[in-house]
Parts: C-alpha cells; sequence; structure tokens
C-alpha cells in the first residue's frame, strides 16, 4: 500500500492539521457562544506570506457588551465559491485579544491564490484573497508600498487605488499606518469637514491598550483600507505613529513624562499593533521583534527593517549644539555625535541578522522595506534657520555647478557648508548607515531601498563614504498625511511654482534625483531579471471623497542590476 498521499494529507489539512493559531488562548467550542448574535464590522486581512504559509485575519464584533469569548470557523479554499476547501478549522477569540483572529495557515503551494472567510454562529465574513510566495525561477514580482495613512486628514484614495489593480502581488507597509494624536492634534484641522473626526471615545491622545485598540478599530471601518487588506497580502513594519512621535527605543518626541511610562505604552501598543496587523511574530508572545525577511523565488529577498524600536537611540538635536547666546554651533561635537559607533539605529543584533541574511541571500534584487530615509539628505545649513534664502542659495548652487568664476567665497561657503535637515532619518545615524552601505559593497548586491515617513515621494543614489555607487532609494508619499507643502507655505501654489522647488531640491542635494513636494499616493516597484522600477502614483486630492489619478505627475524611475548600473535612470 502507498504511503501517505496527496489527497490524506489535504483532507487532514483540511481538518486542521495544517495551521497554527497564533496565542489565541484556549482553543475548542465554547458552547456559551453560539447564540451570541455578532458582525464582522472590521472586514478581513492577510499577511506576510511565505511560499507555504499566509495569516489570514479578521474581528469579531459581539453586539452585546458582556461577551468575552467566542468560537470561530475558517476555510481556505482555491475557488472563490469555497467549493474545495484546502483548510478549514476553528478557533477561539475572547476579550482579552480583543475579539481579533489570527490564523497562520501551513503547507499551502507556492505562488497560488487562495480564498479565505471566517464564520461565526451565523454570520460570514467578507471573503478575501491571498497568495503565497513563489520559489525557484521568477520573471516578476510586483509591490504596491504605501506609509502615513492619516484617518482624519484625508481619504485613503491610494488604499483604493491599488485594490483596484490587479497585477499587484503584495501590499508592502513601511508604518505610520495609524497615527496616536487627538482630535485637534496634528492633521485633524479638515477632520470634520471631511467627515472623518475621530469618535468621541476615541478623540484623546492615544496612551492606553484600549485607546490603541479603539484607533485600529476606527482605521479599520474605513473602506478602502478594508478592500486592500480583502484583495492583497500585506507585508508591514511600524514607524513612529503606531506608538508616539519619533519614537526610538526608551521613549518618543510625543510622550512626557507626566503622560506615564513609556515602556508601557510602548507595549500596549505593539500588543495592539501585533493584534490587529496580520504579522507573524518572531516567536510565540514576542511583540517587540518585527524585522524578517520575505523570499521572491529568485529575483527579490525582501528585509522588512525595524528602525524605530527595537534598537534606535535618541535622535540627535540641533538645539543641544547651539550656543544659547551666540546661537553660534558646536559642529565639531554635533559631527562626533554623529560618528559615534555606539549610537544605533537598527540595533546589533539585527545587523548582524541583515548581514548574515543577506551573505546567504541569492535574490538578484535585495531590497529593504523600512521606515526613514536613507539616502544623503544634506541642505546649507543657511536654510535651515531661514528658508526664505532658497532662491539666493540655489542661483549660487547654478552658478557653481557652471563653474563661473564670480562666485566669491562667502557664496560658495554658504552652499558648501551643509548639514542634515532630519536627524530622525538614518542622516542621523551616518556611522551605522555607512556599516550597511560597505556591507552592501562588500557583498556586491544589487540594492533598492524603500522607504516612508516622510510623506513626500523621493528618489536617491546611495554612494557609500569613498563614493561608490551602492545602490537607489525609492521613498513613497503618505496615503493622506500632509508633507513638505504645509511647512513650507506651499499649499495651493500653482504647478510651477511647486515644480520649481521640487527642482531646487534635485539641485541642492547631491544625491536627490527625484522628489515630489506636494501630493499623496503609493509607489508601484516592479522588479524583473533585468530591471527594477518604481512607478510613483499620486492623487489630485485626498479632501474629496472621489478622486482622479494626476498622471500629469507619475513618474517612474529605474535601476539595472550589476555592479556598473547602480544608479538612477
Ligand atoms: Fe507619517
Amino acid at each position: 500500500m502507498s504511503s501517505f498521499s496527496r489527497r490524506d494529507f489535504l483532507r487532514l489539512s483540511a481538518y486542521g492539521f495544517g495551521a497554527a493559531v497564533i496565542s489565541t488562548g484556549l482553543m475548542g467550542c465554547n458552547s456559551d457562544s453560539n447564540n451570541i448574535a455578532v458582525s464582522f464590522a472590521h472586514g478581513v486581512a492577510s499577511g506576510d506570506p511565505l511560499a507555504d504559509k499566509v495569516i489570514i485575519w479578521t474581528r469579531i464584533t459581539p453586539r452585546d457588551a458582556d461577551v468575552e469569548r467566542v468560537t470561530v470557523h475558517w476555510e481556505v479554499s482555491t475557488d472563490s465559491d469555497f467549493a474545495d476547501l484546502i483548510h478549514q478549522g476553528s478557533t477561539t477569540t475572547s476579550i482579552d485579544r480583543d475579539f481579533t483572529v489570527k490564523v497562520d495557515i501551513q503547507n499551502l503551494s507556492p505562488d497560488t491564490r487562495y480564498y479565505y472567510r471566517f464564520i461565526c454562529n451565523d454570520k460570514i465574513s467578507p471573503e478575501g484573497v491571498m497568495k503565497t510566495l513563489p520559489v525557484g525561477s521568477i520573471d516578476r514580482v510586483k509591490m504596491a508600498v504605501f506609509s502615513c495613512a492619516n484617518y482624519p486628514a484625508g481619504f485613503f484614495h491610494a488604499y483604493a487605488e491599488a485594490a483596484s489593480r490587479k497585477d499587484i502581488d503584495v501590499a508592502v507597509h513601511l508604518g505610520d499606518y495609524l497615527y496616536e494624536y487627538p482630535m485637534g492634534g496634528y492633521a485633524t484641522e479638515d477632520a470634520q469637514a471631511i467627515g472623518r473626526a475621530l469618535p468621541d471615545d476615541n478623540n484623546t491622545e492615544l496612551f492606553s491598550l484600549a485607546d490603541y485598540r479603539k484607533r485600529y478599530a476606527l482605521y479599520r471601518t474605513d473602506s478602502d483600507l478594508q478592500k486592500l487588506h480583502q484583495s492583497l497580502p500585506f507585508i508591514a513594519v511600524w514607524d513612529d505613529h503606531e506608538i508616539a512621535n519619533d519614537t526610538w527605543k526608551n521613549g518618543a518626541e510625543n510622550h512626557s513624562e507626566t503622560e506615564g511610562d513609556f515602556t508601557e505604552r510602548k507595549l500596549a501598543a505593539l500588543q495592539a499593533y501585533f493584534e490587529w496587523i496580520p504579522v507573524r511574530p518572531a516567536s510565540e508572545d514576542d511583540e517587540e521583534t518585527i524585522y524578517r525577511q520575505f523570499v521572491f523565488g529568485d529575483l527579490v529577498s525582501l528585509y522588512m527593517l525595524d528602525t524605530r524600536v527595537i534598537g534606535r537611540d535618541e535622535p540627535l538635536d540641533y538645539a543641544n549644539y547651539l550656543d544659547p547666546i551666540t546661537g553660534a554651533m558646536n559642529t565639531a561635537q554635533f559631527i562626533a555625535d554623529l560618528s559615534d559607533p555606539n549610537r544605533t539605529l537598527m540595533g546589533a543584533d539585527q545587523l548582524l541578522w541583515l548581514q548574515q541574511s543577506m551573505a546567504t541571500s541569492t535574490a538578484r534584487w535585495d531590497v529593504l522595506g523600512q521606515q526613514v530615509l536613507i539616502g544623503r539628505m544634506n541642505i546649507p545649513a543657511a536654510l535651515l534657520s531661514d528658508f526664505t534664502r532658497l532662491e539666493e542659495v540655489i542661483s549660487i548652487k547654478i552658478r557653481m555647478d557652471a563653474s563661473d568664476p564670480t562666485v566669491t567665497d562667502e557664496e560658495a561657503l554658504l552652499v558648501t557648508t551643509i548639514i542634515p535637515y532630519n536627524l530622525d532619518a538614518w542622516d542621523g545615524y551616518a556611522y551605522e548607515r555607512e556599516l550597511v552601505m560597505q556591507m552592501v559593497q562588500a557583498l556586491d548586491k544589487n540594492l533598492v531601498v524603500l522607504s516612508g515617513d516622510t510623506h513626500n515621494a523621493w528618489a536617491s543614489n546611495l554612494i557609500d563614504a569613498s563614493g561608490n555607487a551602492v545602490g537607489v532609494e525609492f521613498a513613497t508619499s503618505s496615503v493622506s498625511s500632509p508633507g513638505l507643502e504645509t511647512y513650507l507655505g506651499l499649499e495651493g501654489a500653482d504647478d510651477a511654482t511647486l515644480k520649481q522647488v521640487e527642482q531646487s531640491f534635485v539641485t541642492l542635494i547631491n544625491g536627490l534625483s527625484y522628489m515630489n513636494i506636494s501630493q499623496r499616493g503609493f509607489m508601484l516597484v516592479s522588479f524583473t531579471q533585468d530591471e527594477a522600477t518604481c512607478e510613483w502614483i499620486v492623487v489630485d486630492s485626498v479632501k474629496s471623497t472621489t478622486y482622479t489619478l494626476d498622471a500629469n505627475s507619475m513618474t517612474s524611475l529605474s535601476v539595472l542590476p550589476g555592479p556598473e548600473n547602480r544608479r538612477l535612470r
């Protein structure tokens, strides 16, 4: 008699042997739950696809507040009619995990589309679609890349647009999936007018586990976000606003001592994140480690990094280097601190993991999915205190680039005295960035870095300290958070003015090839064996319920593999 057949295996799997339920507490049937009225108000989601596993997610909303536990059935099928069930099983969720359900479906086939749904009592959830990662020789991978979705700031048209496209393999989310601010706080000024005010029971700044959970619940009522989760698996990491603005490992800009213990707040925030986002924990009950790798056959190795929480030292602050009386900057001390080998962004463990993973990767492209800009964003120091000198500085730079002999020493100094404008980004952790650049250079990798955080689109050539071309950076605009245009007073400016300012940045910042200063959207990043291409998709507005794509403002840049080609084109 033959050994265990594939058919037997599928049948066994269908009885739940092929799934691991992630920390849901007690398993089994809860007879008390059978008559509970429930709904699926927050949709379904999938995430962390591997060649043989995908996490599926939903949340149960019991009608009565005194319900503590409920049993949920799940089904996975190769067809949308659920006629051919590959897996099914039951799990229990409870008030202890905010009634979220997260099941790691296992023993799946690579590069395969599956349908999934949940059933609780007489209610059936919307059905979701997910796809496993491919193995072997791969022609193309296409990712939709997002960051910075701010509910009160605007509509999530970027999510809707991506959900409407049929050729995307995976959604990569680089963080700021939600914001911790209260009504009246950052980017909430239009919320009332556009019908996206924070609800009364969750309109203060988030501190407690209950606060964070309610904010996730609000965001997950957004129909565009629901649609995207339903149609694509997510590969997500957090940035700072899942906890508090400018988070680092032991604190945050938006956390003061009067607001309680930061670690307690951080752990509450991360617990809610793991409950609500389909991310696979590094190990059971580990809700602090999120860096991990995804391999798309022989084409892409994607490393999702945590540059925010696990290993980040406190950012430097220019205010600490300025003489309070003369205003003079202690440049020597600043540079010494910037180059301090003991200050880390990723931390030693994560860096070692990245090095070891990259060293054994055989993929055509090595891709970092991470939060903050890695390209050098140095601007003339004079602009940091007085941006109105932009035009003056630009005109000198253009003359210098043209080797104009009339440029005075004083003018030249104005342009060449440059400092990083954002110390919260890799620019503030220059030593560790150089370690990463040299590591990639030594391993001879085709490096593409995907970044978020800034609310603006950017593209940069990455070089190491010796000037070697190491790779490129594609940085996404926000889904709805306001960008540089608000800080620079350019809201409502005409296209010509905006283009001129964008060109100014590209002229002034060495390495920068492209920026979009004012528009919201996402990136479509495609990898083939011959090319990596980024297309920046932008919408005309996030303040109205409908949108159109602004085709005139959409740009596409690419890079070819090979050491001689590591530049944007
Ligand atoms: Fe953001």
